[in-house]
């Protein structure tokens, strides 16, 4: 690692900006300049064998990215100078890695063989984690076979999970993503927004008899799921005879904090732990799994949990050179902080991922968008990316007219099955036109078309311009044989270690979250303004005459 010795005989790491190797970065980011990937496959013949890579069930084709050997030398050294692996090994071993925080980042440690000794301040958390595994496996099982029933003795047909941020999105991705494996006898919903429009949806039409909420936040403090879960509890009780022994029965909580859930009146019987060591956004793996255990039982949760930890597994263990989650990161810096890329998209061809990328957008966003480094200094170069992007073809017919002809830089990631779902019958068909789709997006952001090609179609001159593909947009494909519960833990542990990749070499702290604080102080500052009218001090001249308009809108 490049360091130096500051006066307290301390090490410190050199500012990345100034080190030898982002410098080289730059110098041959110059010397690239508007290579074409067309050029770059006619000089090198063997490059789509070599830039593929194998991780589990997942095949990953990278050879379309503006990259030589060269860029893929210099970022590893970068990766080797700013202490990737160091840092990594600190992550596994349990190490206070979240400075803000002062807290371990032990995710890895949610889908851990019961074998493994992880320890944080002197305690193994193995056999805590595997504990609340089988507490939740007897739970899910009680709850699928109808013998965990309501308070009238009704089994429960709907489960209702309400929690907000990695308490929502996880759960309720991994739900959307494996839908063909969960029991088609149950419903399963998800309650996050504060806008009272989400709960009325998610209950209108349920008999509170058969339904189940889970209230899943690791603080228990969280304003909008906090308050959802007192609509809900009024719901309920409303309509069951206002019987308040009834909750025990329909409340079911998922947290870190004992004594929040008991003080909202959830016996802490019916609590699933979870630990501070387990960041929001890498907690469905968690308790916080809990609906989607109900959901697809807890045997393929424990397929996914492996699925998880074969990516732990390559990510500690493979060398630099095969090891996908630290390519995906550098292939990141690369085009954020050399080719002045602002977002990435990510593509996937598959509508059970309908929720996939907005699941990364928190994993990626709160983690990496970050403005200070490590030590508190304002960082001189780009962090984490805007990442968007929804299933394939939708955004074919949307936004990707300016992938291709737009001025902009936006790296993309196409994600894709070989065999679809099994149940889709003969709708099973059209899965190779969707997968022609992904390969054919692939081709035209990659080579484009020249006007040459266009002229030679016998299109007229002065249309030439408007139908040419500059091409050159860079996209790496994944390939899986099918989205199982095993492959979808393998993709989201690829993407969390590609975030950590980022976060290590940007010299952030990538676990902590405190850009949200603001606006939720603000929020709570403001409301009384809105019911009551009550003068709020510090609003400014535009909120003050925004608060105004609203509450004569409202009539108040
Ligand atoms: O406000 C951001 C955040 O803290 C996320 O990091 C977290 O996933 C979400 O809120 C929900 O928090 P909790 O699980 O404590 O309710």
């Amino acid at each position: 690692m490049n360091s130096l010795m500051n006066a307290a005989g301390h090490e410190e790491r050199a500012r990345l900006d100034q080190t030898p190797e982002w410098h080289a970065l730059a110098k041959h980011r110059e010397e690239f300049g508007d290579t074409h990937l067309r050029t770059l496959f006619a000089e090198d013949p063997g490059r789509a064998e070599r830039y593929a890579l194998r991780v589990g069930d997942l095949h990953l084709d990278y050879s379309k990215h503006l990259i030589t050997d060269e860029t893929l030398r210099l970022l590893r050294e970068l990766a080797r100078a700013t202490g990737v692996a160091e840092l990594r090994d600190a992550m596994f071993a349990g190490e206070k890695i979240n400075i803000t925080e002062d807290r371990a980042v032990l995710h890895t440690a949610l889908r851990t063989p019961e074998s493994a000794t992880i320890e944080v301040d002197g305690e193994n958390v193995v056999p805590k984690v595997h504990a609340v595994l089988r507490k939740m496996g007897v739970f899910a099982e009680k709850v699928r076979g109808g013998h965990w029933t309501g308070h009238t003795g009704r089994r429960i047909r709907t489960v209702v999970n309400i929690g907000i941020g990695g308490s929502d999105l996880g759960p309720a991705m991994a739900y959307e993503a494996l839908r063909p494996y969960t029991t088609r006898e149950m419903d399963f919903r998800f309650v996050s927004n504060v806008d009272g429009a989400d709960l009325h949806e998610a209950v209108r039409d349920l008999d509170p008899a058969e339904t189940l909420f889970i209230v899943a936040s690791k603080t228990f403090t969280t304003i909008e799921t906090i308050t959802n879960a007192k609509a809900a509890r009024k719901w309920l009780l409303d309509g069951m005879g206002g019987d308040t022994a009834a909750v025990a029965k329909h409340f079911v909580a998922v947290s870190t904090n004992a004594a929040k859930v008991a003080e909202f009146g959830i016996d802490t019987d019916n609590m699933f732990e979870f630990w501070d060591w387990v960041g929001g956004r890498y907690s469905y793996d968690s308790a916080i799994g809990l609906s989607l255990m109900v959901a697809i039982g807890a045997e393929h949760f424990g397929e996914m949990l492996a699925g998880f930890h074969l990516v732990d597994e390559h990510f500690r263990t493979a060398p630099p050179e095969a090891n996908a989650p630290l390519l995906m990161g550098l292939l990141g810096i690369w085009y954020g902080n050399f080719h002045d890329a602002q977002s990435h998209a990510v593509l996937p061809y598959s509508h059970y991922f309908s929720k996939f990328t907005a699941y990364l957008q928190q994993l990626d966003m709160e983690s990496n968008g970050k403005s200070v480094d490590r030590e508190g200094d304002p960082v001189n170069w780009q962090t984490g990316p805007v990442v968007w992007g929804t299933p394939g073809t939708n955004g074919q017919h949307a936004y990707y007219q300016l992938l291709h002809q737009g001025t902009k830089t936006i790296p993309a990631d196409l994600l894709g099955f070989a065999r679809p779902v099994g149940e889709l019958g003969e709708l099973r068909d059209q899965h190779d036109l969707l997968m022609a789709n992904l390969f054919a997006q692939g081709q035209a952001l990659a080579f484009g078309k020249t006007a040459d090609e266009v002229r030679a179609e016998g299109v007229p001159e002065e249309q030439v311009p408007h139908r040419t593909f500059r091409g050159n947009h860079p996209t790496t494909t994944i390939l899986a044989k099918e989205l199982t519960p095993s492959v979808l833990g393998q993709l989201v542990a690829l993407y969390e270690h590609k975030v950590f990749v980022q976060g290590a070499v940007w010299n952030i702290d990538s676990f902590d979250q405190w850009g949200v604080e603001l606006g939720k102080v603000l929020a709570k500052r403001i409301e009384p303004a809105l019911v009551e009218g009550a003068e709020v001090e510090g609003l400014d001249a535009s909120t003050k005459g925004l608060v105004d308009h609203y509450r004569s809108l409202r009539g108040r």
